[in-house]
Formats: C-alpha cells, structure tokens, sequence
C-alpha cells in the first residue's frame, strides 16, 4: 500500500530535475554530491556548470584541483570539490564508473547514501537510500520513536525501507522518498489535509506528527577550563568551600581565581601578589558531563592578600582534613614543598 500510493504520487508530483533525463552514473554522482551541500534549485545551477564545463568524467579528471574548487565556490566544505575531483581520477584508473554497490563505496566521497543513490539511479541497482527524507517519511507513517540518529535506529529504518523499495524500480522509488520528504511530507508544517497517505499515516492518527522523528540529543562535553593558586603566606594558605549550584559542591579549594591563565601574570603583578609561579599546566580532568583543564599556580606572599570573605586561611599542615575534589588533591601533590 504504501509503496503503490507513493509511486503514484510520484507519477504525478515528482520534480523535473535535468540528471533525471539521463542514465550517465557521472551525471547522478555529480548531482547527489552537490545536493549533498546546497537546495535543489542552487544545486541545479551549479550541477548544470559542472556538467557544461566537464561533460564527461574524463574532463574532470583532466582538470586541475584549482579549476574544479573555482568552479565549486560558493557551497562551502571544499574538501567534498576535493574528493570529487579525486574521485574522477579512481574512475579513470578503474576504467569506467564502478557498477556494483561495493565499487561505488570505494570511490573518494562516496559512503553509503551516494553509493545507493547512484547505483539504483544509475544502475538499477535493488538498495534503498537513506537520507533525512526517509528518516521522517517512514517515522511518521510507521510511527516509529526509535531515534533515527542511533546506531539501532538506522538499521530499523535501513531495512524498513529496503523492505518497502520493489526491486524492479528502485529508481523511482528512491527518488519518490526524496521528492515526498522535500514536497509533501516536509520538516515542519507537511500537507496532512492532502496527502495520499494520510489514512494510513500513524503519525497523523496519534497526533504526533509534530514529533516525530525522533533524535536522540546527544550529550555535548564542554570543556571547562579553572585556574587555582596555591597561596602559602606564613605558614598559612587559602581555601574555601565549594557553594551550591555547581560542581563538587561542599568539598574545599584553593584560591581559585576564576580567570584563564593568561590573564594571571595582571593577578601577580599586583602588590603583594609577587612571585607567583607556574606549577602545572593544562591538567586535564574527565568528570561525567564535563572535561576539566586546570592551570596551578605557586603565589608565596610576604603578607596575606585580601581574599573575598569565602576564603579562610588554614595552616598548611592541616590541609588534609579538609575534604578536596580529586582534581585539587592532583593538583596540590604537585606542588614543591
Ligand atoms: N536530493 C538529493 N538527491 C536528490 C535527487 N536525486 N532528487 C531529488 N532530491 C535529491
């Protein structure tokens, strides 16, 4: 059902795009590689300059990696122009424009959306491509939560639409998946009231298009960068307790300056900030949600600075009953006694 009702809305809707007027894999390969990295209609005009200047795969082989980054400019990620033309090359040596699935993957640039893409299109070969189209045509119409950018999620929805594509047109398949992702069924506000598969669409019935699919939101690991210094003044140095709201609440540590290393030499210029040394750099820690990077500085005072009011001094030889993050007790083993 749903594989007939798509290819009859393709029948009627699908775009009239120049490389669908040829079979040439050079042609398909250069078009998927520039729709990789702009819109379809920015795409065309750059797919129709590349295709006027080198017709044939050999003529962009025969150019000079100047020539195709030139001709490339204006759509960013220049090392997809670089491949291109690497890729050109592998052809050329291997004779003629690999046909099986696992030649495609073994030119420069072409990994496994490409190679499916060319090879159905071209070839006619039986694979299903899989590309944020069919990720949201197939969340929604199935309903499926699994997050499409999880390592089970793209296998479900791989052999969901490998199951769906009809072997004897993979082609039209294909390319109706990606015209219905861009046309009907699109990121944000999709044609619902006019769809073809609205009846069957589970999405629609659970009133969930909205949101589905489903990305996972991968934890981002921010880097944290913290600057201790280690005061010692007559015996005594500064610390104080960690306040709430942040990490290693209740725990204790030294004067943390709470500024990058750079701006360290302006704190022990000023009197009496004298002599304040470097005793260790860029000491990395990993905590869960968060990489730490800590600079350690040595500052031996004649006389106690004025710390803000949190600080206490302590004796030196007491600091071990003080309960420190590990970082700090990493730190503090490195300091000169
Ligand atoms: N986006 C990427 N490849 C495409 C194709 N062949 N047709 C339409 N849109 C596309």
């Amino acid at each position: 059902m749903f594989t007939s009702t798509l290819l009859n809305w393709f029948a009627l809707n699908g775009r009239d795009l120049p490389w669908r007027h040829t079979r040439d894999p050079y042609a398909i390969w250069l078009s998927e590689i520039i729709l990789q990295q702009t819109r379809i209609q920015q795409g065309m005009d750059y797919w129709l300059r590349f295709m006027k200047r080198w017709p044939r795969v050999e003529d962009l082989a025969a150019a000079t990696e100047d020539e195709v980054l030139k001709e490339w400019q204006g759509l960013g990620y220049y090392s997809r122009a670089r491949n291109l033309h690497t890729a050109a090359q592998q052809v050329l040596k291997l004779g003629g424009f690999p046909t099986t699935l696992e030649g495609l993957l073994s030119l420069k640039g072409v990994g496994d959306y490409t190679a499916a893409a060319i090879g159905s299109i071209a070839f006619g070969l039986p694979v299903a491509v899989v590309d944020g189209n069919v990720y949201r045509v197939l969340a929604r119409h199935y309903g499926i939560d699994t997050p499409i950018n999880t390592t089970q999620g793209k296998h479900l929805f791989t052999e969901l639409a490998q199951s769906l594509l009809p072997s004897d047109r993979p082609a039209e398949f294909n390319q109706a998946m990606m015209d219905f992702g861009a046309i009907q069924c699109t990121p944000t506000s999709p044609k619902c009231v006019v769809c073809p598969l609205q009846e069957s669409c589970e999405a629609l019935r659970m009133g969930r298009i909205d949101d589905l699919p489903i990305k996972e939101k991968k934890l981002t690991i921010k880097t944290r960068n913290l600057t201790y210094v280690y005061i010692r003044c007559k015996g005594k140095t500064a610390i104080r307790r960690r306040p709430a709201g942040d990490i290693w609440q209740g725990l204790w540590e030294p004067y943390n300056a709470g500024i990058r290393h750079e701006e360290v030499g302006t704190f022990s210029s000023a009197e009496p900030m004298r002599n304040c040394t470097l005793v260790c750099r860029n000491v990395k820690h990993v905590l869960t949600h968060r990489i730490l990077l800590a600079d350690f500085y040595l500052l031996e005072a004649d006389t106690f600075p004025t710390l803000p009011d949190e600080y206490i001094w302590v004796d030196e030889n007491d600091l071990d009953q003080y309960a420190v993050p590990r970082l700090i007790e990493i730190l503090l083993e490195r300091l000169p006694r």
